[in-house]
């Protein structure tokens, strides 16, 4: 049977970015592969959570998780930092990374950007991409060393497929150069190559409301499956919009193809068919496009949303899920790492 990996980060609350890119595609293929999915809790260290903040972070994704459908029956779903071993591997594999490939790295530069921008006070628009003036700004080698870690998340399982968003396919990329490099330096088939898990259908990039892109955590263009009725339908018709179409066929503006590329996500085609014929004839209204929307963002998230609470509160049960995830994990960890030490040459006295 296929191994499967795949993690999140454990900041704030699961978006609909989170479920139609990824999550949906965990639970799907929780019952065909060893799927191995867990909390990287080790990664969201980079931005440095307050301690206190640090462990409700690490319950609320795995609630929201287990709520939307992940079952610790079928799948291996464990907290990062509950598996040492993962940090063991990345020690290893920083050593096969070059410091020019990372820092080329499109989340990287991103961070940096943002990083510059806040120290700076002003747009992320207004940083030059080839800016190299780092005054003001501390960039964390946990940042940069951000591919390597997850590189070792996927392989410390010998992972044959990642289920991934398109924002993740550089890091995906870059775990299986250093499988590659790791195999070829040491001359052994320690690490399978792992590949993109999509269905065969192109990844989804689930856009934010705010025209600017993707939806996303940092962005804070996102709705949450944890947002009530009342939050989803304030943000979508906040969502940005024009006075409409003036000439029939028109080509549509970036802000208006998000809000039909959600629309795809949650609505019934013929609904979706109806505002796009609107949307050709110029009869559009963007007010009854947006209501139709929350709506359906909200008939889609409710069932999700009224299993979390009671899954956050449950301690018996999250203690149980994690350790028994923990466990097996492990098991299959310290199988991966034996090899990968044995290679390298490390030997006991
Ligand atoms: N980098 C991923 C994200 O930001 C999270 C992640 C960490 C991950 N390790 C991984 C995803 C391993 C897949 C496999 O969403």
């Amino acid at each position: 049977m296929k191994t499967v990996v795949s993690g999140i980060r454990s900041t704030g609350h699961l978006h609909l970015g989170n479920y139609f890119g990824a999550l949906r595609n965990f639970v799907k293929i929780q019952e065909q592969f060893n799927c191995f999915y867990f909390i990287a809790d080790l990664h969201s260290l980079t931005t440095h959570p307050h301690p206190d903040d640090f462990h409700a972070s690490v319950r609320t994704i795995l609630a929201e998780y287990l709520a939307a459908g992940l079952d610790p029956e079928k799948c291996t779903l464990f907290v990062q930092s509950d598996v040492p071993e993962v940090s063991e591997l990345y020690v290893l594999l920083n050593m096969l990374a070059y410091k020019g490939e990372l820092e080329r790295t499109t989340s990287f530069k991103d961070k940096v950007r943002l990083a510059k921008a806040q120290a700076r006070g002003v747009a992320v628009s207004d940083v030059a991409e080839n800016d190299q003036n780092d005054e003001g700004v501390n960039i964390n080698a946990g940042l940069l060393t951000y591919p390597v870690l997850m590189a070792s998340d996927i392989l410390i399982h010998r992972a044959n497929y990642v289920p991934v968003g398109k924002d993740q396919m550089q890091h995906l990329e870059f775990a299986r150069t250093l499988a590659r490099r790791f195999n070829n330096m040491y001359g052994e088939e320690v690490f399978p190559e792992p590949e993109a898990f999509n269905f065969g259908q192109a990844p989804i990039k689930v856009p934010g409301l705010d025209g600017s892109g993707k939806m996303g955590k940092s962005e804070g263009n996102g709705i949450y499956l944890y947002d009530d009725e009342k939050t989803i339908t304030k943000k979508v018709m906040r969502a940005l919009t024009d006075s409409g179409p003036k000439e029939p066929n028109s080509p549509m503006p970036d802000y208006i193809q998000n809000l039909f590329t959600l629309m795809a996500l949650v609505s019934e085609p013929v609904v979706i068919d109806q505002f796009k014929a609107a949307y050709a004839d110029c009869s559009i209204r963007y007010g009854d496009l947006k209501k139709q929307l929350a709506a359906d963002i909200c008939k889609f998230t409710l069932p999700i949303r009224e299993r979390i609470d009671d899954i956050y509160n449950n301690d018996e049960f999250l203690r149980k899920v994690t350790r028994q995830g923990a466990e097996k994990a492990r098991e299959s960890a310290a199988a991966t790492l034996a090899l990968a030490r044995k290679a390298v040459g490390f030997k006991t006295f």
